[in-house]
């Protein structure tokens, strides 16, 4: 049997597995292998220097299990590490690897989302701090007007299921009036944290109805598609056993209890050390 080369999923815990259930219903052929950095997340509320090292460790271990690409299905990664490691470290590491974000497909589109040409950014306090959100969208489309809010305290809801319960409403509400208090003309908002997508349906419910709520899954696995078929080289390496395999630097069955609410179905997982 060919040794599987898989597709990396990466994320500070949980929230990638959004990502990667819509990665995986759309190449459903490949082989996956996700980790989840449990035992140091949330990663939102850590310096630039933290979240770079951790993410090439992480990195680095996917590597070990022979993965050709890795997708950080992380923003909080994505903002402040992609670019470092695919600029400084890659060379050095595996030339003939990639690694690539979920930032820059999501602002590739975002514009087309607005008539109003003024979109809101909800995401973790290391991500709208980056500024990577409104530098990328610039950079798609000049002249929308982009705002965003951090939401701290959504994390921590989500990762310890409180997320669906009154409580969490007071936060909910909080951000969400935070940022339509920039400008009543907002009209497409971005859950840019792959955690928030569990929320969607109560973030819908305290936003007027014109309002466009985005999650990234889909928009990163469009993107991926058309990534592979772009690159026939990349996509030849990847293994095709439909094999996944989840894993957690953190305790394998309390990710398990957790993991599925995110996947939307039960998974195995495993415990890894990252060796550091
Ligand atoms: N899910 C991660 C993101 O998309 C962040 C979660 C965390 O703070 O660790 O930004």
């Amino acid at each position: 049997m060919q040794t599987p080369q898989p597709i990396g999923i990466f994320d500070s815990g949980y929230g990638g597995l959004t990502v990667m259930k819509e990665i995986v219903k759309a190449l459903p052929q490949y082989d996956y292998v996700y980790l989840g950095d449990n035992a140091r997340a949330p990663y939102g509320t850590r310096s630039f220097e933290t979240v770079y090292r951790y993410t090439l460790e992480c990195v680095k271990w996917f590597f070990d299990q022979g993965c050709p690409l890795v997708i950080l299905a992380c923003n909080t990664a994505s903002a402040k590490a992609l670019r470092t490691i695919q600029q400084n470290d890659l060379s050095g590491l595996a030339p003939d690897r990639r690694v690539l974000g979920v930032i820059r497909p999501t602002t590739e589109v975002i514009g087309n989302y607005s008539a109003s040409g003024k979109v809101g950014i909800l995401a973790t306090a290391g991500t709208v701090a980056s500024g990577s959100y409104p530098i990328e969208i610039d950079k798609f489309f000049p002249g929308v007007e982009v705002y965003q809010e951090a939401c701290p305290m959504w994390v921590p809801l989500i990762e310890n299921d409180e997320h669906g319960k009154p409580g969490a409403d007071y936060f909910v509400r909080q951000h969400l009036d935070r940022l339509l208090a920039n400008d009543k003309g907002i009209d497409a908002i971005l859950l840019g944290c792959t955690h928030y997508p569990l929320m969607q349906d109560k973030i819908k419910a305290f936003l007027p109805g014109n309002i466009t709520v985005l999650s990234q899954g889909e928009i990163v696995a469009t993107s991926l598609v058309d990534y592979l078929h772009r690159h026939p080289e990349m996509e030849a390496r990847i293994t095709r056993g439909g094999q996944r395999r989840f894993c957690t630097t953190d305790d394998a069955v309390d990710f398990e209890r957790h993991a599925s609410l995110f996947y939307g179905r039960a998974l195995q997982a495993e415990h890894i050390d990252l060796g550091s």
